[in-house]
């Protein structure tokens, strides 16, 4: 049987990371469809199926830096700390540099959310082995699909419109192996569809509101048409499951939760972008954390994760054991907002969304 220890070494390291697991991979004999919320999501995602080659216009020009220049990846405001501190780095900066700043800030943001987009192609698949009941494997099924339609269509963005791309974030490289290497069935749920991507589909619809680039604005509208199922299918499937754990139980999830929430906070630090630009990277990331517009972005990114915890009693476990640590964190202000275990009707593809961007 061919192992990844064949594989010429070369090709090993340039292209493939293989992460070591063993998981349950789990039948079931019962057939009987006993979860109607997962049900009516499948019979959602079966109508929702759209073609990445054939409903986006790919024919469209793309100005990198007017995209850059929308999404704030390289404004001025959004580095306040680091363009103007007497000890800043990039004090010397100029228009020419912030403007690559965004260009890099911007291709390094789509390039993780098509890493991502990866992770979640291999969690779901992991999911359709490892789920115990039928409705969540039929669903998975589906996701399976989606994601690879999401990689596909990030990559090609990439490729085709903005011409260069980074290699994954540590912090999202460590994130995604640790999901990815736990054989508990509900925390690859718990650290993709609930952390992963309830962070995707807040950030996804923040880009969506700025960019008037309409490919990625496009792109973007019919990804969290799926995403906002997939955070769904987490919620749905996990609630049921998480009321009946131990408080022990619970505890390692509330951890496991807390630590996947600092890993994605950090990696939106996108230290990967000050080291191709030659800036000392500690340096930058320090003056970075203390600009108010940035800690107010990495906030927003939150407002999905925090409700989705509270609804699955993740909050309040345990002497309230996550809900102080997301207090440390600066993000509970959220517990409150829409939860996602029903919202993905909102963000359902209409006529018009077809026919436009
Ligand atoms: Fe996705
Ligand atoms: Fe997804």
């Amino acid at each position: 049987m061919a192992t990844f220890d064949d594989l010429d070494r070369n090709e090993v390291l340039a292209t493939i990371h293989a992460v070591q697991a063993e998981v349950p991979t789990a039948f079931t004999w019962d057939y009987d469809r006993t979860r109607p919320a997962l049900g009516r999501l499948y019979e959602k995602a079966k109508h929702s199926q759209w073609n990445g080659s054939t409903d986006l216009d790919w024919s469209l020009d793309v100005d990198p830096e007017k995209v850059a220049a929308e999404l704030g990846g390289g404004t001025v405001n959004r580095f306040e700390m680091l363009a103007s501190h007497p000890d800043s780095p990039v004090r010397s900066f100029g228009t020419a540099e912030w403007t690559r700043v965004g260009v890099e800030m911007q291709n390094s943001l789509l390039s993780q959310f098509m890493h991502g987009e990866q992770g979640a192609l291999l969690c779901t698949a992991r999911i359709v082995e490892t789920v115990p009941w039928i409705d969540a494997k039929y669903y998975a099924s589906t996701q399976v699909m989606d994601e690879a339609r999401h990689v596909e269509v990030f990559a090609r963005y990439l490729q085709e419109k903005l011409g260069s791309q980074y290699g994954i974030n540590d912090n999202l490289r460590v994130l995604l192996d640790d999901i990815l290497s736990d054989d508990r069935w509900d925390v690859t749920y718990l650290g993709m569809q609930i952390m992963v991507e309830g962070l995707a589909l807040a950030a996804f619809g923040f880009m969506h509101q700025m960019t008037t680039e309409p490919l990625l604005k496009q792109l973007l509208r019919y990804v969290m048409s799926d995403e906002a199922r997939h955070v769904a299918f987490g919620v749905l499937s996990l609630q049921e499951y998480y009321a009946n754990l131990s408080d022990a139980e619970i505890l390692e999830r509330q951890q496991f939760a807390f630590e996947a929430a600092v890993r994605m906070r950090d990696r939106f630090l996108q230290q990967e972008v000050w080291e191709r630009m030659d800036v000392p990277v500690k340096e930058a990331i320090e003056l970075v954390m203390r600009t108010p517009t940035r800690q107010l972005f990495q906030m927003m990114l939150f407002s999905k994760i925090v409700p989705n915890c509270k609804k699955l009693g993740l909050l309040d476990r345990n002497d309230k054991w996550l809900r102080h640590r997301f207090e440390e964190i600066g993000v509970i202000q959220f517990e409150d907002w829409v939860d996602t275990g029903s919202e993905y009707e909102a963000f359902a593809l209409t006529d018009a969304d077809q026919r436009t961007a």
